[in-house]
């Protein structure tokens, strides 16, 4: 049988407690995952004890009260803080989602705060998202046209444009592919679902030219035929899309072209 042992400092240990300091009568355990690679030690988490009564409703609050209250070392990203940007998604209560829109009023028990799973970590609770760009990228996610365009608007259709539902409002916040066993297990071949919602996006733009070439690059055993239906993805997205939904477009647009 074959034996597999995690290196011994890739084990997550037991880290600080910090106890809350303010006599505060309702108090709340955030549990959060902390990894500094210049340390040389091994990932641990961190208990903060959290007077409820003065902090603001979301986890992203809580994550700022610590950062600004107790423990300034605590990285994580976030910028607009009203789930428009998409930086702050992150593991809350084992479930991938924005910080700056999950209440913590609807976890119960102990709050706990990991990265979003299967990425390299930074630090902390910052996970390392460039090969995702990398494959963003690679779909060449802007209007390409044959016409010279550049002193009007190119006209569509309100069909047309309704064809952009549910693509367009993606926030490329990767809460979905790092929910993806497929993409888990192939991330470096295969595109996942943030990225194949994002090809579909302008695969279905009907100002776009090159449908076609778009549809042929997708169209490969590793980067599109990974996925296996497990709508994992479609549940965590914090937005309510469904890239489960345009991947199987993609694959019946290939099948019926
Ligand atoms: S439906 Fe496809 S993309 Fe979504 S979680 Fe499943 S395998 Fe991944
Ligand atoms: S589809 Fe949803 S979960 Fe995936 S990147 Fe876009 S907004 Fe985030
Ligand atoms: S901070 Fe922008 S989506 Fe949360």
């Amino acid at each position: 049988m074959v034996q597999i042992n995690l290196p011994s400092n890739s084990k997550v240990q037991k880290g600080t407690y910090y106890k809350d300091k303010t006599y505060s009568k309702n108090i709340r355990k955030v549990n959060v995952y902390r990894w500094d690679p210049s340390s040389g030690e091994n990932p641990r988490i961190d208990t903060y004890e959290m007077d409820m009564d003065n902090c603001p409703s979301k986890v992203l609050d809580l994550l700022n009260k610590i950062k600004n209250e107790i423990d300034s070392s605590l990285a994580y990203r976030r910028s607009c803080s009203h789930g428009v940007c998409g930086s702050c998604a992150m593991n809350i209560d084992g479930k991938n989602g924005l910080a700056c829109t999950k209440a913590h009023a609807e976890i119960k028990g102990d709050i706990n705060i990991y990265p979003l799973p299967h990425l390299k970590v930074k630090k902390d609770l910052i996970g390392d998202l460039s090969g995702l760009y990398k494959q963003y990228e690679s779909i060449e996610p802007w209007l390409k046209t044959n016409t010279k365009v550049e002193d009007t608007e190119i006209i569509q259709s309100k069909k047309d444009r309704e064809k952009l539902d549910g693509a367009y409002e993606c926030i490329m916040c990767a809460c979905c592919s790092t929910s993806c066993p497929s993409y888990w297990w192939n991330g470096d071949k295969y595109l996942g679902p943030a990225v194949l919602l994002q090809a579909y996006r302008w695969i279905v733009d009907s100002r776009d030219d090159e449908r076609k070439e778009r549809l042929k690059k997708v169209a490969d055993e590793l980067k599109l035929y990974r996925c296996h239906t497990i709508m994992n993805c479609t549940s965590a997205c914090p937005k309510g899309l469904n890239p489960a939904k345009a991947i199987a477009e993609l694959k019946k647009m290939l099948a019926t072209s």
